[in-house]
C-alpha cells in the first residue's frame, strides 16, 4: 500500500526526498494540481456573480466544497463556513465574541494550543476585559483536567483547546471536554489543524459549537479552510463586502440569512478547486488503514529516535508525529543537517512557546508522517539522524 500511495504525489517521486514534515502542510496528489489546471483551463468565472457556464462551474464547486467538508466532518453543509485557514477561522469567532463578552468573564483555552488557538484570545481579552484561564499540562504531557470544572464554572465565555497537539501530538479528550463544557453552558471551539487527515472527525458525536480546520493539512492547497458553526447566527461576519447581502442602501444593508454572510468577497476558486479533489482523494483511500500505518511508522519513529539517545518529548500514543529534544545539539542545528540530507523536518517552538515552556524545553525537533510516508523514509532518517551526531560532535 505504502508505494501506491506515494506514487499519487508528484513532489514525492524524487527519491532524493524524505518529507516528514506534513504537520506543517502537506504534499498534495495529482489529482489536487489536476483539479487547479482544469478550473482555469476550462475557464474561471466569479461564483454567485454570473448567468453564464464559468461562474456556474464555480457556483458548483464553491457547493461541492462545502458537501464534502461536511462529509469530512459528518455534519451538514449548512454549517460549514470557509475560510481561508484554521487561523482565520478562531479569528472570525473571536471576533463574533467581542460583543458578547463582559468584563469579569473569563476565556479558558490550554497550555498546550497553537498561536493561532491563543493570540485570537489574548486579543478578545485585552478588548473586552476578560481574563484569559488556562488548563495546563501534567508532567505526562496530557490536559491538566483536574480543575476543569471549577474553570469552566467561573464565568466561562468561551473554551478553545486542539483536537491534536501540533507539538505533543496528543490527542485530547475532545468529547469529553466538550460534555462538561456544555454542563456549564459554555460555548467550546476545537483546533482541528492537525486531526483531520489522521482520525475520523465525527461532530454528530462530538458537540462543539466551532471546528476549525485547514485545507493544506489534509492533502489540499494552501489559503482555503473552513470553520463548522453549530448555529450560525451566533456569529457576526469578519469582514464585510460583496455576495454576502440581500440589500444594501446608502447608509445600510440587510445580510444574507444563511452562512454565505460570513464569505464576502470573491472566494478563492484555486483553493476550493484543489481542496474539493484532495478532500475527494481521502474519501477513496482506506483511511482506516492509513490511520493505522501512519501511527505503524510514528512508533518506528520514537524507536529510532531513542536509539539514538535522543528524548521524546511528544506523546507516545501520537498518531502521527514526534518530537524530541537532544542534550547537546540545538534543534535547528539537528534540521539543518538532516535538510542537508534533503530530509525535511520542523525544528524550533513550532508557534506553540507556551505549551513548550510547560514542558521544559525551549526548543525540539518535530518529525511527522501522512499518508504517504514509506518505511524506507524512516531508514533515510535513521541514517541521516546518525549523521547528525558524526557532524555536530
Ligand atoms: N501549524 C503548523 C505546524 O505546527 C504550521 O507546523
Amino acid at each position: 500500500m505504502e508505494q501506491t500511495l506515494k506514487s499519487y504525489f508528484p513532489a514525492l517521486q524524487n527519491d532524493e526526498t524524505v518529507y516528514l514534515d506534513s504537520a506543517s502542510s502537506c504534499q498534495v496528489p495529482q489529482r489536487v494540481i489536476d483539479s487547479i489546471s482544469k478550473y482555469l483551463s476550462e475557464g474561471h468565472g466569479n461564483a454567485h456573480r454570473g448567468m453564464y457556464p464559468f461562474s456556474e462551474k464555480a457556483e458548483s464547486l464553491l457547493f461541492q466544497c462545502r458537501e464534502k467538508l461536511a462529509h469530512l466532518l459528518n455534519t451538514r453543509s449548512k454549517n460549514i463556513l470557509l475560510t481561508k485557514s484554521t487561523t482565520e477561522s478562531i479569528n472570525l469567532v473571536a471576533n463574533s465574541f467581542r460583543n458578547k463578552i463582559e468584563p469579569g468573564q473569563t476565556l479558558l483555552t490550554t497550555l498546550m494550543e497553537h498561536h493561532a488557538n491563543l493570540l485570537p484570545w489574548q486579543r478578545l481579552c485585552e478588548q473586552t476585559g476578560a481574563k484569559l484561564d488556562f488548563i495546563g499540562i501534567t508532567e505526562q504531557g496530557y490536559l491538566d483536567l483536574n480543575d476543569l470544572e471549577e474553570k469552566l464554572a467561573n464565568n466561562c465565555a468561551l473554551f478553545a483547546f486542539s483536537h491534536n497537539s501540533n507539538v505533543l501530538g496528543t490527542t485530547n479528550p475532545v468529547a469529553m471536554l466538550t460534555e462538561t463544557a456544555q454542563k456549564f453552558n459554555v460555548p467550546t471551539l476545537i483546533d482541528g489543524a492537525q486531526a483531520i487527515a489522521h482520525q475520523l472527525v465525527d461532530l454528530r458525536e462530538l458537540s462543539c459549537d466551532f471546528y476549525a480546520l485547514s485545507g493544506h493539512k489534509i492533502y489540499g492547497p494552501t489559503g482555503i479552510g473552513a470553520l463548522y458553526v453549530k448555529q450560525p447566527k451566533s456569529l457576526s461576519p469578519l469582514l464585510l463586502g460583496g455576495g454576502i447581502v440581500t440589500r444594501v442602501k446608502p447608509n445600510g444593508y440587510n445580510l444574507t440569512d444563511d452562512i454565505t454572510q460570513f464569505e464576502a468577497g470573491t472566494p478563492n476558486m484555486l483553493g476550493i478547486a484543489g481542496l474539493v479533489a484532495a478532500l475527494e482523494f481521502f474519501f477513496q483511500q482506506d483511511r482506516e488503514a492509513i490511520f493505522l500505518l501512519e501511527r505503524q511508522l510514528t512508533e518506528k519513529l520514537i524507536q529510532v529516535i531513542e536509539s539514538q539517545n535522543y528524548r521524546v518529548v511528544s506523546d507516545k500514543q501520537s498518531n502521527s508525529l514526534v518530537s524530541f529534544v537532544s542534550p547537546q545539539f540545538h534543534s535547528h542545528d539537528i534540521a539543518s543537517v538532516l535538510a542537508d540530507q534533503n530530509i525535511a523536518v520542523r525544528a524550533g517552538h513550532h508557534c506553540a512557546q507556551p505549551c513548550l515552556s510547560a514542558i521544559g524545553v525551549k526548543q525540539c525537533v518535530r518529525v511527522s508522517v501522512g499518508m504517504y510516508t514509506t518505511d524506507s523514509d524512516i531508514d533515510r532518517f535513521e541514517q541521516g539522524l546518525k549523521k547528525v551526531s558524526q557532524i555536530l560532535v
